[in-house]
């Protein structure tokens, strides 16, 4: 059997950025490797042409009344930058403080050779295990998964499997198993506001016209109210209330709210009325300014009216809420407020639904799993509670992984999401590192499931 964090370490060096064209051999690499590594534990690799980068799909077959478990994982990472604030090169792991540290190493490299390495075990203790397993990992995860759709559509026949395993969401504390059970969705787009036709010398026109940083800024203050509500009509209209058990669920999570104020570094919450922090990250939704740009940006001054500005906006979506209908309320809001003397363009960007799986025994609805899957809730409960000490929580998370909604409209599947990475893991930030002790223990709990789920 291989070592993990040796093969992890190897897994990093590859620099894998799906969105930036530059780092193309990277991409192969990182795909090439996984290939090669799946190749070795006896599966039959395929690697599915996409427009931009393939998606392997690896597969054990075996009678159908063998279980069948898809693990999903990504083999992209996000962009390094900004790399002057990197403490180790970040293509270039480094083992230290029971960490390692590199991009990618957490999102989702780590974790997703955590289930690998768990599954190479179990197949070297057990050749024949009944088991039907089919490895689906990505390349465009970081860019959206614009090719997941259609593969789907495609390759359904193939994907007809019990559930779906991945880990690719987190946990609060090393020792505090998750079972994540909601992703928020998400729906992005810029708007780009023009004023003349060309950049402006602010002493020759200035006072003429409306400038389009001031357009675009007043248009944006408009998009919350005061208490820190989207300020947008029906926004709210289909959030789904959260059942009592989510909320109880919830408060056994240990974190205190000043302890996450600190964490974050803020002197206050800016929370709409009636949720703690915790709560609304996780079921209420967002509106998000990521970048906003023009005019002039470097040293010193200059006098400038810019012809341009724009501004990038994401919403985050819970249940059950859709980009197709939040979409078309933004637009007509953003349409209905922007000053009728400037000129702009909204320009769409990529979308995911949200998603919740409610774990056997949780709902009011007897019967609500298929057998196959809350047989594996029963069984990484029972293995996340011998591994860690204690069960796992069952937690929605405020981040999103779009594929998971896809994956359940178009293959009737749900997703078991088993939470590896720490707040301090630092995704798509500098100085990214996936705590390996956590590798560790969360490979043996997927080990024990697998098993149990295999019957040996
Ligand atoms: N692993 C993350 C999703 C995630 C982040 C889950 C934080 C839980 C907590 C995933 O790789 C990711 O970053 N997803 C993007 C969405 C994607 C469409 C770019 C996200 O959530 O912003
Ligand atoms: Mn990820």
């Amino acid at each position: 059997m291989f070592d993990p964090v040796e093969k992890l370490k190897e897994f990093v060096r590859h620099p894998s950025v799906s969105t930036d064209p530059a780092y193309k051999d990277g991409m192969r690499g990182a795909q090439e490797f996984v290939s090669g590594l799946l190749r070795s534990l006896g599966f039959a690799v395929e690697v599915v042409k996409t427009d931009l980068h393939p998606i392997i799909l690896a597969q054990r077959d075996g009678p159908t009344e063998w279980p069948h478990v898809i693990i999903y994982g990504h083999y992209d990472v996000q962009p390094p930058d900004p790399l002057g604030l990197w403490k180790t090169p970040p293509f270039e792991p480094m083992e230290r403080e029971g960490r390692l540290w590199g991009r990618g190493t957490a999102d989702n490299k780590g974790p997703l050779m955590t289930h690998i390495a768990a599954v190479g075990r179990l197949l070297e203790k057990h050749p024949r295990l009944p088991l039907r397993i089919t490895f689906l990992i990505e390349g465009e995860e970081e860019t959206g998964s614009p090719s997941f759709l259609p593969f789907l559509r495609k390759y359904k026949e193939r994907l007809n499997g019990d559930f779906v395993y991945l880990s690719d969401t987190g946990i609060p504390r090393e020792d505090q198993m998750v079972v994540t059970c909601g992703l928020r969705g998400l729906t992005l787009f810029e708007v780009e506001v023009t004023g003349a036709k060309m950049d402006l010398h602010s002493g020759l026109h200035g006072g003429v016209l409306r400038n389009p940083i001031q357009a675009l800024t007043e248009l944006c203050a408009t998009l919350h109210t005061p208490d820190g509500r989207v300020n947008i009509p029906g926004f709210y209209d289909d959030v789904r209330d959260v059942a009592p058990w989510e909320r109880e669920e919830l408060r056994k999570l240990g974190t205190s709210e000043a302890d996450y104020r600190e964490f974050l570094g803020i002197p206050a919450f800016h929370i709409p009325p009636g949720y703690t922090p915790f709560e609304a990250l996780r079921f209420l939704p967002t509106l998000e300014f990521n970048g906003i740009g023009g005019g002039y940006q470097g040293e010193g001054s200059k006098t400038v009216i810019p012809s341009k500005a724009f501004v990038k906006i994401s919403c985050r979506l819970v249940p059950d809420q859709t980009p197709q209908k939040i979409r078309p309320l933004l637009y007509a809001a953003i349409r209905e407020r922007m000053p009728a003397d400037v000129s702009f363009r909204i320009i769409d960007q990529h979308d995911g639904i949200p998603y919740l799986v409610v774990p056997p025994g949780r709902s009011n609805t007897p019967a609500d799993q298929p057998p196959r899957l809350a047989k594996a809730f029963r069984v990484i409960d029972a293995a996340a509670g011998e591994v860690f000490g204690r069960p796992p929580l069952y937690l929605r998370e405020g981040g999103s992984v779009p594929i998971i909604a896809d994956i359940k409209r178009v293959l009737g599947l749900d997703s078991l999401m088993l939470g590896l990475f720490l707040p301090e893991d630092n995704l798509h930030a500098p100085n990214e590192s996936f705590n390996l002790r956590v590798m560790q223990k969360g490979s043996a709990v997927s080990e024990k499931m697998l098993s149990a789920l295999a019957g040996v």
